[in-house]
């Protein structure tokens, strides 16, 4: 029998974790302190500035690619929020990573970086334009502009026309894996980066690339135009025609803004519609049930990868953005985005802080699980909460400070050493001996 003080206490306790973090979506004070509690978390994940380590990658088993998009989530953080404390390592990691031809194809990176990867980086650069983030100042430093059109430049002179009626491979280099499938986000990255750069620049060279990625993720089966649905890629050995239907939220979200983008820019009805289509289409995202976000392809069955559970950053992040920028979508918008805020507070209440993000947010409580993507999925649903309070993105005419140098190199030549493809190839044996292993033990 237990005592009635260890019976309250024991309810106190657990009201406590139930409710160890309150967000009142109606409260801007609340959203923020949520907000906080959050990028801390996605900063513990951070030990690039201590010595010995590289600056602008975040720990062991997180790859670049993630590291580009958690700098974005946190000048979202900023510009949301107001709150500065991560700017100047956000600003010293986007500049330490930018490669040796300004274009975020940084050498380390050879053995993992896609197309798809290095949209992201690009992604990071286009915000700090279109926020007017702090300009690079060092004498050897490119612009944020600068970094974004080259680039740019670099992912469209890999348009492939030979295979497939065009597109872009999923992979940069011929020594890694997937060089041989075209992926939609790679796709889309090109297309959110063309119609970025189309309304910021006011240079419709941008809208006829976005255009054209568009065109082809449609023309190719990528894009089910029936319901807006978003597959996942193909090979091209059958001319990416045996399609991998798999959906993942973040090639939607990327489509969604992008098509937002390019109504607000040139107010064309059917960049309108197609906001619209695709904005519907992501329904497929929100448990029918309880309306919380969720990655619908490996969430129920906790089968999402490292990099898989951080996708529900983009899709929060991309529907703020697009509720700024076509403004009668802001309600169904913020509706998502509020029911979604339920489920996320349910999650983050575990770890030894109470406040550590789950993988899933449909449930009642913590999953026992949690990582880098966790918090950064976390952070983009409650800090767009704010997307109505802060001005939409900025134009070169608009206030955007970032301009492009005069002198600083475009060539878009991804030249890699003889040395770095020897090691490519020994990691590309050793991953594959380890996804064998891994395919073993699951098949066990
Ligand atoms: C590194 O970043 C962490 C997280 O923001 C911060 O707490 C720490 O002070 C930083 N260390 C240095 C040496 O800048
Ligand atoms: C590349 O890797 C080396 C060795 O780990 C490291 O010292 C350097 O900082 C890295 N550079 C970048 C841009 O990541
Ligand atoms: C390959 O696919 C593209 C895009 O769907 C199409 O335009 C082209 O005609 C196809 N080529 C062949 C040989 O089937
Ligand atoms: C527009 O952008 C394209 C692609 O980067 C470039 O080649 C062209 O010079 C730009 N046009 C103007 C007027 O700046
Ligand atoms: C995209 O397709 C539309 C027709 O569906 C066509 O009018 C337009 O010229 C195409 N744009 C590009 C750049 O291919
Ligand atoms: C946009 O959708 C509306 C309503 O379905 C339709 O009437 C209109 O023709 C469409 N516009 C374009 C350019 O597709
Ligand atoms: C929705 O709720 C019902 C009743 O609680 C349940 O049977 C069903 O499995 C739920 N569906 C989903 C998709 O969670
Ligand atoms: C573009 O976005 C701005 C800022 O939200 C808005 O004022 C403007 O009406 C939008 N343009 C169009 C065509 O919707
Ligand atoms: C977390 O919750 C547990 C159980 O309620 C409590 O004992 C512990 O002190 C809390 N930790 C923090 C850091 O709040
Ligand atoms: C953008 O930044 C520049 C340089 O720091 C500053 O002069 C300008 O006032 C800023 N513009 C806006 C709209 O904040
Ligand atoms: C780049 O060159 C153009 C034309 O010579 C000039 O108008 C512009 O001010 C220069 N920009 C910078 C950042 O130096």
């Amino acid at each position: 029998m237990l005592s009635l003080p260890v019976l309250l206490a024991t309810l106190l306790a657990l009201l406590c974790r139930a409710t160890a973090i309150e967000i009142d979506v109606g409260d801007e004070d609340s959203i923020k302190h949520a907000a906080f509690v959050f990028s801390h978390g996605m900063m513990s994940y951070y030990n690039g500035n201590q010595s010995g380590e590289t600056p602008g990658m975040f720990v062991d088993p997180y790859y670049w690619w993630e590291a580009g998009a958690a700098w974005d989530t946190l000048l979202g953080y900023w510009y949301l929020t107001g709150d500065t404390t991560y700017n100047d390592q956000v600003k010293s990691s986007l500049l330490y990573q930018t490669g040796n031809d300004n274009n975020y194809v940084p050498s380390n990176q050879s053995t993992t970086e896609g197309n798809d990867d290095q949209a992201f980086w690009i992604f990071a650069a286009l915000t700090a334009c279109e926020r007017n983030f702090s300009n690079p100042d060092g004498d050897d430093d490119p612009s944020w502009l600068t970094l974004a059109e080259n680039g740019f430049n670099s992912m469209a002179n890999r348009w492939d026309s030979a295979n497939c009626g065009g597109g872009l491979r999923w992979q940069i280099f011929t020594w890694n894996d997937g060089y041989d499938y075209k992926n939609t986000i790679s796709n889309a990255g090109l297309f959110l980066i063309a119609a970025r750069l189309a309304r910021y620049t006011s240079n419709d060279t941008y809208v006829e690339w976005a255009e054209r990625a568009y065109n082809w993720t449609e023309d190719v089966g990528f894009l089910n135009t029936e319901y807006y649905f978003f597959y996942d890629g193909a090979d091209i050995s059958e001319n990416c025609t045996d399609i991998d239907e798999l959906q993942w939220s973040y090639n939607a979200a990327i489509f969604l803004a992008g098509a937002a983008f390019l109504y607000n820019y040139t107010e064309d009805e059917l960049w309108y519609n197609r906001t619209w289509n695709i904005l519907t289409g992501i329904g497929v995202f929100f448990d029918s049930n309880s309306s919380i976000m969720y990655e619908a392809a490996c969430e129920v069955g906790g089968n999402c990868n490292t990099d898989q559970l951080s996708f529900k950053a983009y899709l929060a992040r991309y529907l703020g953005l697009t509720a700024s920028l076509v403004l009668d979508t802001y309600d169904t918008i913020m509706n998502h985005l509020t029911t979604t805020t339920t489920g996320v507070a349910q999650s983050c209440v575990g770890g030894t802080d109470n406040v550590t993000c789950g993988s899933t947010w449909l449930n009642k409580g913590w999953d026992d699980t949690w990582g880098l993507g966790q918090e950064m999925a976390a952070l983009e649903v409650v800090q767009n909460l704010l997307i109505g309070s802060v001005d939409p993105p900025l134009t070169a005419t608009t206030g955007g400070s970032s301009v492009v140098d005069n002198d600083t190199d475009s060539s878009s030549d991804d030249v890699i050493t003889t040395a770095d493809k020897a090691g490519a190839g020994v990691l590309t044996s050793f991953v594959l001996i380890v996804i064998l292993m891994f395919g073993w033990w699951l098949i066990l």
